[in-house]
């Protein structure tokens, strides 16, 4: 048994995943059951990524830059041999598969989508733990037995976030570092602010996809308002996907160069390898520039408790 799962849960193991009902996450409100069904519905995508990229060394998917830019931020976590590591919405489990890249962590992740929780389980090459529940009930574990959590694009979708990120607080240890990934409103002059002018029907589409919900996204402010009063401390936090990142990841490489690879079957990862970094060095030091003015539809935020 998962040691530090809380036994009040009555978590039971059913085919690697820590589950409390088969028939799936009994979800409540709105959004947490739009979530479930989206992330559920992506079961032949996450089979497509997981085929084509996920056993690859560098454990990245389809979003080139944007993986690049997480594995910058995981270094300055200082991850070390024995870390207990949290991955918060884990999805098929690439980001602990590249965190495990840089230690030798023990990593739980997290996540409603039992779709997504099995493609990470049946891909897992480490021992890690994958338990299935809804993180708007509270985080399933005892105080203070994380010394890593991570949350990568997973707490724009929440109706009380300010309930999970307390919950965070809780599970970490005293000293314990975070690292959150959060897409945000005030994206005044970023890619996606064009976007939203001028193709707002597109825009609103690519939102709903995404399962982001505008009226419970918040701003940067207000983000960093919330993690301070949870208890949790901001020790770094910049902007991203400014504008020209957006355009390479989210249009070029998901909408082209992914089908052209995955049609062909050619190793990504050589790609990864060999072009990202000429195209970064390009494209990424005007939106470096961007970001340092504020303008990005998305931050990072890196602390402790
Ligand atoms: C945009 S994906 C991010 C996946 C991953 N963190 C990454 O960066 O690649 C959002 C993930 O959060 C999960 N999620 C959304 N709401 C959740 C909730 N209430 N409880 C647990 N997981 C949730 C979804 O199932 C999905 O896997």
């Amino acid at each position: 048994m998962l040691s530090n799962l809380a036994t009040s849960q009555n978590f039971r193991k059913v085919d690697g995943i820590y589950l409390k009902d088969e028939a799936g996450v009994s979800t409540s409100g709105f959004y947490e059951t739009k979530q479930k069904q989206i992330y559920d519905s992506r079961s032949e995508s996450y089979k497509e990524h997981v085929k084509n990229s996920y056993p690859t060394s560098l454990g990245y998917n389809h979003l080139i830059l944007t993986y690049r830019e997480h594995l910058r931020w995981v270094k300055k976590l200082n991850l070390k041999t024995g870390d207990r590591v949290l991955d918060i919405g884990c999805n098929i489990g690439q980001l602990l598969h590249l965190m495990s890249h840089q230690a030798q962590i023990k990593g739980v992740g997290i996540d409603i989508s039992i779709e997504a929780l099995q493609s990470a389980k049946l891909n897992s090459t480490n021992d890690f733990d994958f338990v299935l529940c809804s993180i708007e009930k509270g985080l399933p574990f005892d105080d203070n037995s994380f010394d890593v959590i991570t949350c990568m694009d997973v707490i724009e979708h929440l109706e009380n976030p300010q309930f999970v990120l307390s919950e965070m607080k809780r599970v970490l240890k005293p000293g314990g570092r975070y690292l959150f990934h959060i897409p945000v409103t005030d994206i005044f002059l970023s890619l996606d602010w064009y976007y939203q002018k001028l193709l707002s029907k597109s825009f609103d589409k690519k939102m709903q996809l995404a399962g982001h919900f505008l009226e419970v996204m918040r701003t940067d402010k207000q983000i960093k308002e919330m993690i301070v009063a949870s208890g949790l401390g901001i020790t770094k936090s910049r902007r991203f996907n400014a504008f020209f990142q957006t355009i390479f990841d989210y249009h070029i490489s998901h909408r082209i160069l992914n089908r052209v690879f995955f049609i062909w079957k050619l190793p990504f990862k050589y790609y990864h390898l060999a072009m990202a970094p000429i195209v970064e060095l390009f494209i990424l030091l005007p939106d470096r520039l961007l970001q340092k003015l504020g303008i990005g539809s998305s931050s990072y935020y890196l602390g402790k408790k």
